[in-house]
């Protein structure tokens, strides 16, 4: 860790890799607190590779102090397990910036941050972790963050590092757009296929609907979405090479329990709050919750 720079990432994976590379790339080596241990972290790209001196710390009794910034980029299966790290690394000055998608970080780390700030942000880049460990980041990294002074923070840690960030007035639209297209990701787990099967005329038309459930209790939760906006989440996946995938589908794969809960759970839950009917994801969500924890 730079001394100049107290900066700590926990979850070194896909995503955690690669923003530690990006500081690291600059001289910010952030503290990386990770599941495994691992000697070094290293993400790949089209024109090279970084590797990130570790070892990456495996025990929170390590952390003396708490630092400025933490990135936590585990899965959000994965925050309870982060508990000890966050009791040691915040106090009410942290920032706790949250890479992961969903609408629900604020409420979700609340607990575990000792009075911290939580900012979500937006993930906008595909990274993939290899079987050794590496990671191959598979497009340009660009995180959008709500227009709030703590991200001050995280833009000027990120400052001439090659993740790009932007902010955003209205980060409410852009959480749920973002929401909707892993929403309907999801479907992908059920048929067991990749984004080839959007090219369906069956699968558009069931994707539609559940899109325009989904887009309903977004609007309802103050997201500015327009019509649109179902329509051009599918041309998007109609026009996807058809060997795409999503991490929910390499989860299922893998066997690893699945985000069902933030990504589809969240929509049946708002939805009901709001008193709005969500028959698709009355099918949906308890296939994927099924699918996730069993029992079977
Ligand atoms: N990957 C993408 O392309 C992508 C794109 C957009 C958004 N996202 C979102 O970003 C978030 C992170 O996804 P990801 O793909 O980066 O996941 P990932 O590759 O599975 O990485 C999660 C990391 O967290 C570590 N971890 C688990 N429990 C931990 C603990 N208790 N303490 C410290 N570290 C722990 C894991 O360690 P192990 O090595 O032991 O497993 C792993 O290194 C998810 O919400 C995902 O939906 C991902």
């Amino acid at each position: 860790m730079s001394e100049h720079y107290p900066v700590a990432l926990i979850g070194p994976g896909a995503i955690g890799t690669t923003i530690a590379a990006a500081l690291h790339e600059v001289g910010r080596t952030p503290l990386v607190c990770g599941r495994t241990a691992h000697q070094q972290l290293e993400l790949r790209f089209d024109r090279g590779r970084i590797v990130v001196p570790g070892p990456v710390l495996t025990d929170p009794a390590e952390i003396k102090q708490p630092v400025g910034l933490v990135f936590v980029a585990v899965k959000a299966t994965q925050i309870k397990a982060t508990a000890a790290w966050l009791a040691k690394l915040c106090d009410e000055k942290t920032v706790v910036c949250v890479l992961q998608n969903g609408v629900e970080q604020k409420a979700q780390f609340a607990d575990y941050v000792a009075g911290a700030t939580v900012l979500p942000s937006v993930v906008w880049f595909p990274a993939q972790r290899e079987p050794d460990a590496s990671v191959w980041l598979r497009a340009k990294p660009r995180l959008t963050l709500p227009d709030t002074p703590e991200a001050g923070l995280v833009l000027k840690t990120l400052q001439g590092t090659r993740c790009e960030v932007d902010l955003s007035a209205d980060f409410i639209s852009v959480a749920w757009r973002k929401l909707l297209q892993n929403a309907v990701a999801g479907l992908m787990v059920l048929a067991g296929r990749r984004a080839g099967m959007f090219s369906r005329p069956d699968i558009t038309a069931l994707a539609l609907a559940y899109l325009r459930e989904c887009l309903a209790v977004a609007r309802a939760e103050g997201a500015r979405l327009s019509d649109d906006v179902p329509q051009e989440i599918i041309d998007g996946f109609h026009r996807a090479p058809a060997d795409l995938g999503t991490s929910i589908l390499a989860d299922r794969q893998a066997g690893q329990p699945l985000e069902w809960d933030i990504r589809n759970g969240v929509v049946q839950r708002y939805g009901r709050n709001q008193g709005i009917p969500t028959p698709l994801s009355d099918l949906i969500v308890p296939l994927l919750a099924a699918a996730s924890d069993g029992p079977g």
